[in-house]
């Protein structure tokens, strides 16, 4: 303890040490759509997250691995966020000169987290570009909405630097919405005959399709399920449920979301808010449902990180979130990508279940230097601790058939994070039986964690969005909430025989070897439109594949699977 004394000394004294930066590798560009206000004045204030270093993060993840573990003794044993506050909270010593080198500047009005591991802290511009040399605050606009971003790359001083992950509120605006569209271009051949013969996807059809009966429905004290949206969307209770009493007639549900967390804004319904909401509702039939949306407390907020903080801060929380939110890896930095990893983690021990949609670009396209391009990771998606659901069509468009690759499905290998222990075989497997046809090897990092681990329809739903109702719709961010009720509805049989939630799935869906599971054998995904691909990404194939992971649920097979 001494020490902090004689440390905290010279850090007053050095404000003049250039440190270094934290996220060297984030990219600082100001997307295209985004256009420039002005700078901020030097008295405008701003909000900043600060991401302290945090302990025994080998140790989290070993817990990780052992509560998901169906194998191990420890399965199931979940922590509560008060022991994960004591297994992660940063050591005194960084929580002392992270805390001197703000008051030093004047920064104090700070609030934290119940696992002082993250420090939200309001400070004029003047103040945050000393502390941080190299920011420059301005302000942004789009669509009517404003940000407040750095023009260029922050450093911190030394005495800091090895006690912080990242600042947040500086560099990474919100990603395009690039999903959910209604006038797709796969519209295109079918669209004239899908006009009179198709009705589209509606929860019944969802319902059948997975095998679900009108018993499958929510009945367990306290089980609860959430989805997660940041881009200023909001869903209108009215719109929910009009949608209910249009599609939900054959089996019991809720029409009313039980929690909202955050604000609701006051303007349009966004058509991914509604989707989520009213999917997620009509899997997961009967179980309180919570929606996590845009706290949108400060222009320089990110509000994906505030997220995260919040999970950090609430003790009661769903057993399984769903959230369509991602961006490229190459657009984050390594530092910012592994901490959030680490985020994860702490929902996982927590038995949480996080949800992520893959991605509506296939494999993706990056273009590198000379005309060369390799596909586009996206995260978090690629992350090893997230259970990340792709896309499906039904193989005959008018009928509730068996299911194929849905072009758009996200999927392919990180290029930050390493393969899990989990899918190791599994994705084995599928690059030797699909050898000869897989993509050129510059494509793709087969060392990183391969993705996604499972799909659902992702194709041709209907969504109430402001009243009316809307056909067509499609993206990954529908067939993600379309599982996360249906495990939802498995933790709910799990609560009533007294077994704990699920949580982190991923250990104990690769040991089902696709057993439950609606293989999905057909269809390419995206990639890059260039001589060498063609357009094509990867290809779906028997078992395990980087398009659709294991396949589809087959409820009431799944439940038997996982009901022990
Ligand atoms: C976390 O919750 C506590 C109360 O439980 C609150 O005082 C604090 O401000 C919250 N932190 C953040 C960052 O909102
Ligand atoms: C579930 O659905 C599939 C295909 O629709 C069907 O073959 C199967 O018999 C159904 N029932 C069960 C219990 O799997
Ligand atoms: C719906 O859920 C409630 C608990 O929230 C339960 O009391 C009720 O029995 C459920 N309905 C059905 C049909 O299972
Ligand atoms: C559990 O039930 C209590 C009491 O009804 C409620 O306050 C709490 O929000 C519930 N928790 C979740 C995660 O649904
Ligand atoms: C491939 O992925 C590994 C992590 O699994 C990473 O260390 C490596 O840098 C990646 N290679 C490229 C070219 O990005």
């Amino acid at each position: 303890m001494n020490s902090l004394l004689t440390f905290t000394v010279p850090l007053l004294c050095s404000t003049l040490v250039w440190g270094g930066y934290l996220e060297d590798d984030q990219d600082v560009l100001v997307p295209v759509d985004w256009a420039h206000v002005s700078r901020l004045s030097p008295s405008e204030e701003l909000e900043l997250t600060f991401a302290l270093k945090q302990q025994n993060v080998h140790q989290l993840e070993e817990t990780l691995r052992l509560v998901s573990d169906p194998d191990s003794a420890q399965y199931g044993k979940y922590l509560s966020l008060e022991e994960v506050a004591s297994l992660v909270r940063p050591s005194e010593l960084t929580q002392k000169v992270v805390h001197h080198w703000l008051q030093s500047h004047g920064v104090t009005n700070c609030l934290t987290v119940h696992t002082q591991d993250f420090m939200q802290c309001t400070m004029s511009r003047e103040v945050a570009e000393m502390l941080l040399p190299g920011s420059k605050f301005h302000r942004y606009i789009k669509d009517g909405h404003s940000l407040v971003r750095s023009s260029s790359p922050y450093s911190v001083h030394d005495d800091v630097h090895q006690h912080l992950d990242f600042v947040g509120g500086l560099h990474r605006f919100p990603p395009n919405r690039q999903d959910l569209s209604k006038a797709k271009k796969s519209s295109g051949k079918h669209t004239h005959l899908k006009a009179w013969l198709h009705l589209g996807v509606t929860p019944a059809i969802l319902r059948q399709r997975y095998n679900l009966t009108a018993a499958d429905v929510g009945s367990a004290q306290n089980n609860s399920q959430a989805v997660a949206q940041f881009l200023e969307q909001y869903y209108h209770p009215a719109d929910l449920a009009e949608f209910m009493s249009m599609f939900g007639s054959s089996f019991k549900h809720m029409s009313k979301v039980d929690r909202v967390v955050g604000t609701q804004g006051g303007g349009k319904a966004g058509l991914e808010a509604s989707l989520d909401v009213e999917y997620i509702m009509s899997t997961g039939a009967n179980i309180s449902t919570w929606v996590f949306t845009n706290p949108g407390r400060h222009e320089s907020q990110e509000p994906f990180l505030q997220w995260m903080v919040l999970l950090s801060n609430m003790s009661d929380l769903p057993h399984v979130h769903t959230i369509s939110y991602g961006d490229d890896e190459d657009s984050l930095s390594a530092a910012y990508m592994m901490r959030i990893n680490t985020e994860f983690m702490k929902a996982g021990v927590r038995g949480i279940s996080l949800l992520f949609a893959s991605g509506d670009s296939g494999a993706g396209c990056r273009h590198l230097t000379k005309g060369r391009n390799s596909f586009r990771p996206s995260f978090p998606a690629s992350s090893p601790f997230v259970t990340t659901v792709g896309g499906t069509s039904f193989k005959n468009p008018f009928k509730v058939t068996y299911e194929v690759t849905d072009y758009i499905s996200g999927g392919g290998f990180s290029n930050i994070f390493k393969m899990p222990d989990y899918q190791a075989s599994a994705v084995d497997s599928y690059l030797k039986a699909v050898a000869a046809s897989l993509p050129p090897q510059t494509y793709f990092n087969t060392s990183g964690r391969a993705y996604p681990d499972m799909a659902a329809l992702s194709d041709n739903y209907w969504v109430v969005s402001n009243r009316v109702p809307i056909p067509w719709v499609s993206g990954t961010s529908a067939s993600t909430p379309v599982v996360g009720g249906m495990l939802a509805l498995i933790n709910d049989q799990r609560l009533l025989k007294g077994l704990p939630a699920l949580g982190f799935l991923n250990p104990r869906l690769y040991k089902l070897k696709g057993q439950a599971l609606f293989d999905v054998t057909e269809g390419c995904h995206l990639g890059c439109l260039d001589e060498q691909v063609q357009g094509k990404g990867f290809c779906a194939a028997p078992s395990w594949d980087p398009v659709t992971g294991w396949g589809t649920p087959n409820y009431p097979a799944l439940l038997a699977a996982l009901l022990k």
